[in-house]
């Protein structure tokens, strides 16, 4: 019987997050070949619709991650970002949907082993949870409702 093999989309910042990202890979440093990562300008510019999107669309786990707090080339994306992700962390919590299959860090460019440990780590916390099977199963209904609400934006 094959082993599960999570599928996790990473959502980054160009200027920390995938920086180091593309240092874990030019430095050779082994990590799980699970995660497909979608690049931002800035996590500030991250809708977290993309997210149920992402898990409409086969994503088992998400990572999101940009510059660390004061260091947002945009001054104060990640601020943005955190704060966005704290309110739909607690609606997602509010509905009942598994908001621990989303992790939200921070990775600099010069954090290359960290970026590696963070995705092993998610990758081997998600295959621990199983397939996420739930919202492929549901039309973009829910998805338009929250975006309509204004809450993803
Ligand atoms: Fe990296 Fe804003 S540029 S989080």
């Amino acid at each position: 019987m094959s082993q599960f093999e999570p599928k996790i989309v990473a959502f980054v910042c160009n200027w920390c997050t995938y920086a180091g990202a593309d240092l874990a890979g030019t430095s050779r440093t082994k990590y799980a070949p699970n995660v497909r990562i979608i690049r931002f300008p800035c996590t500030g510019r991250i809708d977290f619709m993309l997210l149920l999107k992402a898990f409409q669309n086969g994503a088992d786990g998400i990572i999101v991650s940009g510059c660390h707090p004061n260091d947002c080339h945009y001054t104060s994306g990640n601020f943005h970002a955190r704060r966005r992700w704290i309110v739909f962390k607690s609606l997602l919590d509010f509905i009942g949907f598994p908001s621990d299959r989303i992790t939200f860090s921070w990775v600099s460019a010069a954090e290359g082993t960290k970026w590696a440990d963070l995705v092993n780590e998610v990758t081997e916390k998600v295959r621990a949870m199983g397939p996420f099977e739930e919202l492929k199963k549901l039309d973009d209904s829910l998805i338009n409702q929250l975006s309509h609400e204004g809450i993803t934006k």
